[in-house]
């Protein structure tokens, strides 16, 4: 099947039901997508499907023919950060990381869809992103202050 990752375009031999997670780690090497639990319950995989978040453990490659994909590494580039990438550095959000960019690909389709959210807004979307080491308030800090930036952009 062939598809775009970070505007790039793919063309992929695999099952059909190899999840898009072991897709983007495995065969194309993109490996910010994290897996955590492989059944839809952690969030660590977390990337955008045609502009919406979703658990890529839980996308099958079968489903994938002309679809767009973004990843953490198209989000934004060192040189030219996402909102959001700017934020989590300002407030030093990541601990370990290992659930950051599941976290950072939610909070992003959170924005897009609600751009001044509140406490219970971000609650409710981020609550099925877990982290270990306990990084929710910093995640909800950060989230304000990039919701804040990109209302001034
Ligand atoms: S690895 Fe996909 S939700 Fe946990
Ligand atoms: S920063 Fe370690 S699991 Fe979230």
């Amino acid at each position: 099947m062939q598809f775009t990752v970070n505007g790039q375009t793919h063309e992929v031999d695999v099952e059909d039901d190899m999840p898009l997670l072991w897709v983007l780690r495995d065969e194309l090497g993109i490996t910010g997508p994290k897996y955590g639990c492989g059944i839809a319950q952690c969030g660590a995989c977390t990337v955008h499907l045609d502009g919406i978040a979703v658990r890529s453990c839980q996308i099958p490659a079968g489903s994938l023919e002309g679809a767009r994909v973004t990843t953490i590494e198209g989000l934004g580039t060192p040189d030219a950060m996402h909102a959001l990438q700017e934020a989590w550095v300002d407030h030093q959000v990541a601990q370990c990381g290992y659930c950051q960019s599941g976290q950072i690909m939610q909070a992003a389709d959170l924005l897009t869809t609600t751009p001044n959210p509140t406490d219970q807004d971000i609650d409710d979307v981020m609550s099925g992103n877990l982290c270990r080491c306990g990084t929710y308030p910093r995640i909800r800090a950060a989230i304000k202050t990039a919701a804040t930036k990109m209302k001034g952009a």
